[in-house]
Parts: structure tokens; C-alpha cells; sequence
């Protein structure tokens, strides 16, 4: 039996009797030996086949838990300064950023008015730079790390992960426009809109970052295998140049 209809077959037993702690070990240590992008590669092949997305839920259960660790797996593997490890540190301040801003946006629906004294104004908007600032984030994905995975063949997930800068790019844009034009909004208008824009980066760039941190960023060590590759990737990287929140890169 392959590796994916071993999967299925897991997966049938899932659906049909839950997660039993059996079925919980047979599907942990099916999942341990497959690669975080097999396994993508696997739950596609499976959606493709007919199977209902939602029927993968369990499997997703599971192949989280195995993913908290591969984070860590990975950041043993590269020293400071690597180029996965930079990344991996301006999610950190990023995700931080979304704390932020979920909570800043929680404070101004609570609001009946605007009053410029109010210091959620001015944080709302610095925020909003900060998080547009990751553009040489990006860049950096985009132009050196993507572009080595592509010239080795994983074409899916960067292509994907592209589509999702594209897409955030304009909601940071957004959320930067409003933070910046409260005082010519109507205030109902303005907590509508910052409201919205706001829940969706907050998801999104999660949803997003963890992709890469625990999908895109291990399948990019794995295949890139190469030292010198990494080296020079890194100095291309210095050339794109970091964000004003990058720790030491
Ligand atoms: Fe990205
Ligand atoms: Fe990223």
C-alpha cells in the first residue's frame, strides 16, 4: 500500500469512528513519516479524488500536533542569521503586530466617537505601517526563497503563498487608508470598515504565516540541500534589505 492509500484508509476509519486513541497512534505514526509536503501533496491528491474537505478535518487535527514540533525541528537545523531564521523572526514580530491590532480594533468598536486624544488613533496608525512594512519580507520569499523552491520543482505551495501576498497586500493597504482618514469618515463607517479589514488580516496573515512556518519553510530546507545556495541566497537577501522590525539578521 502506498503512502496515500495507507492515508485514506486511516481516514476512512477516522470519519467512521471518530478519533479513537487506536486509530489516533495508527494516524500519528502514518503522518511522522511523511514530509510536511507529501502530506499536502496527499490531502490534494485526496480532494481531488472526490474526497470532501471537511472530511479531512481530523486528519488536519492530527497533522497539526505533528507540525508544533516542526517548527522547532527546523529552527534547530539553522543558525542565526540564516535566511529561514530572519523569516522565522519577523513572523514572530508580526504575529505580535496581530495581537495588536486585534485587540486596538476590539477598543475602537467600544467607541462611540472619535476623539484625537484618544491614543488608539495614533497606535492604530503606526500599526498599520508596520505591518505594510514587511514588504522586503515579501520581497525577500518572493524573489530568492520562492524562486529557488520553483527552480526545483516545488512550484504549488509558493505559487499559492504569491497569490496570498497579492491579496494582503491591498487589505494592508486598506487598513493603512482608513487608520489614516478617521477624521473625514463617518464614525459608524469608520469602525464598519476598520472592523472588517482588521478581522481579515488578523486571520489571514495568521492563517498564512503559519503555512509558511510550518509547510513552506521546512519543504525549502529539504530541498534546498545545498550550503553554498543558502550562502548566496543570504546575500541576495542583504540586497533586498529587511523591515525596521527585523531582529538581528
Ligand atoms: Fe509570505
Ligand atoms: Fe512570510
Amino acid at each position: 500500500m502506498n503512502k496515500i492509500d495507507k492515508l485514506s484508509s486511516v481516514l476512512e476509519k477516522l470519519n467512521k469512528n471518530g478519533v479513537t486513541p487506536d486509530i489516533r497512534d495508527e494516524a500519528l505514526d502514518l503522518v511522522k513519516t511523511i514530509t510536511p509536503l507529501e502530506l499536502s501533496q496527499a490531502e490534494q491528491q485526496l480532494i481531488e479524488k472526490g474526497m470532501k474537505p471537511e472530511d479531512l478535518r481530523h486528519l488536519c487535527d492530527i497533522h497539526m500536533e505533528v507540525l508544533k514540533d516542526e517548527l522547532e525541528k527546523l529552527k534547530m537545523k539553522i543558525s542565526e542569521g540564516h535566511v529561514l531564521n530572519t523569516l522565522i523572526n519577523e513572523h514572530d514580530r508580526i504575529l505580535e503586530f496581530l495581537i495588536e491590532l486585534d485587540d486596538i480594533n476590539m477598543r475602537i468598536q467600544n467607541m462611540n466617537s472619535f476623539n484625537k486624544d484618544r491614543k488608539e488613533f495614533k497606535r492604530l496608525r503606526e500599526l498599520s505601517i508596520s505591518i505594510l512594512d514587511a514588504e522586503k519580507h515579501h520581497q525577500r520569499e518572493e524573489d530568492v526563497l520562492f524562486m529557488e523552491m520553483e527552480d526545483r520543482e516545488v512550484t504549488g505551495p509558493p505559487r499559492i503563498m504569491r497569490m496570498e501576498h497579492e491579496d494582503l497586500r491591498q487589505k494592508k493597504a486598506l487598513l493603512k487608508k482608513y487608520a489614516h482618514d478617521v477624521e473625514n469618515m463617518n464614525f459608524d463607517d469608520f469602525k464598519a470598515n476598520v472592523d472588517e479589514v482588521s478581522k481579515y488580516i488578523v486571520f489571514n496573515l495568521r492563517d498564512h504565516i503559519f503555512k509558511e512556518n510550518y509547510i513552506l519553510y521546512p519543504t525549502a530546507l529539504e530541498t534546498i540541500e545545498e550550503n553554498d545556495v543558502w550562502n548566496d541566497m543570504k546575500n541576495r537577501c542583504d540586497d533586498i534589505g529587511y523591515c525596521s522590525f527585523t531582529p538581528n539578521y
